[in-house]
């Protein structure tokens, strides 16, 4: 069931230094950009706490069934100010359980909140105070619920063709207030976002905020993205490179993996080594326990999460 609230925070005007008329509406040519950037040390660091207090991925054919918030920050109530209509969002929701379908995770909407304001339509980006502001005023729920916020990316990550950003399961206790995706709002199915408008910014995304890495994490070497099935990768593969092959060995590229870089129509899916690594993650960091008769049950939050030992 889907309950739809339209809640408008008139956010007081802010400063303006006259920047946003300095903006040039112009058309830039998007690579995707994810603003997920983890060094090894990070990873090496994270895989240390999951190892060491990892719980397994419950029946590997039950579905969890996660709640979905939105939050819309729009310049003003035009699509081209970011008031993405209530059937875009649906039609993202219809994309993500698509995508996920076969994981065990499947996706349901429970609200929509709408926010105007222009200073975080348009400064939102990773690590900006605009997103930290956002998201202390707006994040709800607990561990298990996502968060996805939409928005313009203008000021900061414009010219760099930004899409999304999003955290780990792993950091949510030390920064619950962080906790979700933020997606580009053209980056939804039917967006104007070139290449990258049929709503799968938000399933890369959403793998990282369910514990996955880009599949060219730590490059050719060693571990690479922690996963066992999926091929390793120098770096991000852009646009759909078909036998592209970027280490040694036989294994082509995973390009049409969720977790690389290319457009949204080259990707197919995750691999069951991907999916077994965001239930144990969900499960060991989110509380989020799977079992087969399709329930959602959580355990206690507080129980699940003080039982992760911090580094
Ligand atoms: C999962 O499903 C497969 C195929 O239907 C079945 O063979 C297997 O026994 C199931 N595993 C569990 C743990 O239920
Ligand atoms: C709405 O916001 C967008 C993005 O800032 C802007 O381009 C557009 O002119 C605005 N439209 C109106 C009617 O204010
Ligand atoms: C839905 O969002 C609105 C606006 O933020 C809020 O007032 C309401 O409590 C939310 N409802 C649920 C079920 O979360
Ligand atoms: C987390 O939120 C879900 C959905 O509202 C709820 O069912 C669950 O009980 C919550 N968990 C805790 C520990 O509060
Ligand atoms: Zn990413």
């Amino acid at each position: 069931m889907l309950f739809s609230f339209f809640f408008t925070l008139l956010l007081s005007a802010s400063v303006s230094l006259g920047a946003p008329y300095l903006q040039k509406r112009s058309a830039v040519t998007l690579r995707r950009g994810c603003g997920v950037h983890i060094s090894d040390e990070k990873v090496a660091s994270a895989e240390r706490r999951f190892s060491s207090n990892r719980l397994p991925a419950s029946n590997p054919n039950a579905t969890a069934i996660i709640d979905v918030h939105f939050h819309i920050v729009a310049a003003n109530e035009t699509l081209e100010g970011g008031w993405v209509p209530d059937s875009q969002l649906k039609a993202q929701i219809d994309v993500l359980n698509k995508d996920y379908t076969g994981t065990g995770l499947s996706w349901n909407h429970v609200n929509t909140t709408r926010i105007l304001s222009k200073e975080w339509f348009e400064g939102v980006a990773p690590e900006t105070p605009e997103s930290s502001a956002m998201k202390q005023v707006l994040r709800t729920g607990n561990a298990s619920t996502l968060n996805i916020y939409t928005a313009g990316f203008v000021t900061n990550a414009g010219a760099a063709g930004l899409l999304g950003y999003a955290t780990f399961p792993v950091d949510y206790k030390s920064a619950s207030w962080d906790d979700g995706v933020v997606v580009r709002y053209t980056t939804l199915p039917g967006g104007t976002a070139p290449k990258f408008n049929l709503g799968r910014t938000l399933t890369h995304e959403v793998g990282h905020w369910l514990g996955l890495y880009h599949t060219f994490q730590g490059g050719c070497q060693g571990s690479g993205d922690s996963v066992d099935d999926t091929a390793p990768e120098e770096s991000p593969a852009n646009g759909c490179p078909i036998d592209r092959k970027t280490c040694p060995g036989d294994q082509k590229d995973p390009i049409h993996n969720f977790m690389d870089y290319t457009d949204d129509s080259c990707m197919i899916g995750f691999t069951s080594g991907q999916a077994t690594r965001m239930k144990a993650q969900i499960r060991t960091f989110r509380g989020v326990v799977i079992f087969k008769n399709h329930q959602r049950i959580m355990t206690s939050a507080l129980q699940a999460l003080s039982s992760v030992g911090a580094e």
